[in-house]
């Protein structure tokens, strides 16, 4: 009887995860969301390769005139080939922005996951995470083929049908932003995090303790499934 043998698999490619943290807070429940997400994607991939930023500890600047200049650049001549940026340098100023940019823009073009912690600060994203998005992002440059996790965390409810729905300017700019300026379809996207925080500190919003719990329990557990799926 002939035995079948065995097809030789090709074991799959390292992935890398860049992680970045935004929450002025050490403790912080986007922290502990975006932090079980990247524990179990290094449990499942021991080989990967897993890049942290802090953009609250270590903020990126933000832009100056030099970095228009580059970014006017790039879409003058149509460079849609990141590696090609570094044509855009023409004098001191541009070389003093692109070097502020180069290693943000490495970290993400080498990212398989992009991983972002992100608190609701009045009513949109930090300003550490927005420098950051300003910094990487050019003209008509496409992420597609990455996938992004949100972990975000917010004083009050903002789900569908709460009142405050129309003023989340946080999680609703992230899931238009990377699709409408990256190109990133939604279904490579994943948001989950935990809301009502203020009821742990605000007497207003003491009654609602118990569905604070509730929604952080879930996005743990959500972020431990997801972590380990990527
Ligand atoms: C500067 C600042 C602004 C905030 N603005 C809002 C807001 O507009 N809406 C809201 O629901 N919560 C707001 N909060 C509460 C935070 O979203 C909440 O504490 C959340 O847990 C912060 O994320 P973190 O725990 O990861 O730090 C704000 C908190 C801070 C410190």
């Amino acid at each position: 009887m002939p035995t079948t043998a065995a097809r030789p698999t090709t074991p799959p490619a390292a992935q890398t995860l860049l992680h970045l943290d935004a929450s002025a807070r050490r403790s912080s429940f986007s922290r502990e969301v975006g932090d079980a997400v990247a524990g179990a994607w290094r449990s499942s991939h021991p080989d990967g390769t897993y890049l942290h930023r802090d953009l609250a500890l270590t903020p990126v600047p933000q832009i100056g005139e030099a970095w228009t200049e580059l970014c006017d650049y790039v879409l003058e001549h149509q460079i849609t080939d990141i590696a090609r940026y570094p044509e855009a340098v023409r004098t001191p100023a541009q070389a003093d922005a692109w070097a502020v940019v180069e290693p943000l823009l490495g970290e993400l073009v080498a990212a398989d996951v992009v991983l972002i912690a992100a608190p609701m600060y009045n009513f949109s994203v930090p300003a550490s995470l927005k420098a950051w998005i300003d910094q990487v992002t050019f003209p008509k440059m496409s992420l597609a083929g990455r996938r992004f996790v949100v972990a975000y965390a917010r004083g009050g409810a903002y789900g569908p049908g709460t009142p405050r729905q129309p003023y989340d300017h946080q999680e609703r700019y992230l899931r238009d932003f990377f699709p409408g300026h990256f190109a990133v379809p939604e279904e490579d996207m994943t948001f989950l995090g935990t809301e009502l925080v203020n009821s742990l500190v605000d007497p207003a919003l003491a009654a609602r303790r118990e569905a604070h719990d509730a929604s952080r329990t879930a996005a743990l557990a959500a972020a431990r499934t997801v972590g380990a799926s990527l």
